[in-house]
């Protein structure tokens, strides 16, 4: 942590104690710091603080609102390599990928500055004569969220930057293993004149805990969350006592799919990309891969050549492509997986030794079937099982065998095909020929189990907003 030039950004650590939640390393098992963990009791506390700090900023102008947020931005601009810093020690994704998730959380509060000024409503045209009809747009009031470990500033953004433009105000429970970016983001809101009740980020030794406060309290208007599909459900049904709007980022099982016809060399850059970031601890990333007879050779030979370049270690380290796992609970579940495979039958064709630490080869397995349990499975971790297809109804067929329905990929060179498979695939996102398909202008979200509602984009900021219709009738 010495090497965080900015000492402002970190003002949240404490002592260690019974009550201080520990924040490791997870590339080296070190203790970075202790953070506080907020007492339930005071949490409702919190939420009022919320409410109040929320009435005054909703009466501010859009324009003064989105100046504050501007100069957020700005602010995490200067300081993203110290920020980039604090999030491989927390999180452990390389220094170049850290520094990349930093400017990518910032452009949602860019983007948000600006859209925060377009919130317009509707004029209608009146059915009946002696009436004028109108809809305006308002916030929900104090919005919440919990978020992921995996992308600790993106995460947040993505949700507090539309709260904020809207007029909300925010409450964040960030994961545990990974705070110091989610305090150090706040501390730069601060600093840009944010009020401090208006961005509040809390953590807990029980998340669970947390979670069943923020969705029993009525003043919390909207929940927005990241993380796993058992959890969202159980958080849904949480909320509908209070009929509490929910936003549900869930897991992924995205296929990654090749065709006869694609550019194999331009798959493999993709598959890369899509695949390894993060170490495949990412909701979006490519978790079974399915390739065409005719290519699947060539695709898995050319794809192993790749993987073999990729080098495993410490994020801060200089040419490190793949970190580690972020806990011992996620590189069992990860080695469970490649071990149950291979024996109902898939080969590891590259990779698969559990490494020191938290570390993990990446792992390429062919002969993946269908049926396998690991094709089944949001894998989160650096594994690409490679399953054979013949033709294009099988593969929609399997692709969408999957209760997700997050991101997919597939990459092919005929343009009826790319429509035709785009239309079929029961996903909210694809990319095609392209690997990485994340950024701010984009509505990210799912389908089916993955959820519901989008972020980012122009629909982002409307999960934030009530539509008010008014009827002016006797004018
Ligand atoms: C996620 O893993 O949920 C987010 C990934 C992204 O924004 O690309």
């Amino acid at each position: 942590m010495d090497q965080i030039v900015n000492k402002n950004l970190l003002k949240v650590t404490c002592a260690s104690s019974d009550d201080a939640i520990a924040v490791l390393n997870p590339a080296t098992d070190e203790i970075l710091t202790y953070i506080p963990s907020v007492p339930t009791a005071e949490i409702n506390g919190l939420i009022e603080k919320s409410k109040q700090a929320q009435l005054l900023w909703q009466e501010r102008t859009a324009a003064e609102r989105c100046a504050i947020l501007r100069k957020w931005y700005d602010l995490v601009i200067e300081n993203s390599d110290d920020l980039a810093r604090i999030m491989t020690l927390e999180q452990g994704k390389p220094l170049a990928e850290a520094k990349g998730e930093v400017l990518y959380g910032a452009s949602f509060i860019q983007w948000f500055a600006e859209e925060g000024k377009r919130t317009y409503g509707e004029t209608i045209p009146t059915p009946a004569s002696g009436k004028r009809l109108m809809t305006i747009k308002q916030p929900v009031g104090v919005a919440a969220a919990i978020t992921p470990w995996n992308f600790p500033i993106a995460m947040i953004t993505r949700k507090a930057a539309p709260a904020l433009a809207a007029g909300c105000s925010f409450i964040v429970k960030p994961a545990n293993q990974t705070p110091l970016s989610a305090y150090a983001m706040a501390e730069l809101a601060y600093e840009a004149g944010l009020p401090k009740d208006l961005l509040i980020v809390l953590n807990n030794h029980s998340s669970v805990a947390v979670g069943d406060i923020f969705c029993q309290n009525d003043d919390i208007k909207k929940l927005s969350f990241t993380g796993s599909t058992q959890v969202g459900s159980h958080l849904i049904k949480q909320c509908a006592d209070t009929i509490k709007r929910t936003s549900m980022e869930l897991g992924g099982n995205a296929p990654f799919i090749v065709f006869e016809d694609a550019d194999i060399e331009e798959a493999v850059k993709g598959a890369i990309a899509s695949k390894f970031r993060n170490a495949g601890q990412t909701c979006v990333c490519a978790n079974r891969f399915y390739v065409q007879n005719a290519v699947y050779d060539e695709f898995v030979e050319k794809l192993a050549k790749a993987v073999a370049e990729l080098k495993v270690g410490n994020g801060l380290e200089a040419g490190v492509n793949i970190g580690p796992l972020i806990d011992m609970k996620a590189k069992n579940s990860v080695m469970g997986y490649i071990n149950e495979a291979v024996e109902q039958g898939a080969k590891i064709i590259s990779g698969g030794r559990s490494l020191e630490g938290l570390f993990v080869e990446p792992t390429i397995l062919a002969d993946v079937t269908q049926e396998m349990e690991i094709v089944q499975t949001e894998l989160f971790g650096p594994i690409a099982p490679v399953i054979r297809f013949e033709n294009d109804v099988e593969l929609v067929e399997k692709a969408n065998d999957t209760i997700y329905g997050l991101a997919s990929y597939f990459y092919t060179g005929n343009l009826h095909r790319a429509f035709n498979i785009a239309e079929k695939l029961e996903y909210g996102m694809v990319g095609i020929n392209e690997g990485i398909i994340s950024n701010e202008v984009a509505p990210f979200g799912g389908v089916k189990q993955s959820g519901f509602g989008r972020e980012g984009a122009k629909q982002g900021i409307d999960e934030y907003l009530n539509v008010k219709y008014l009827c002016f009738g006797g004018f």
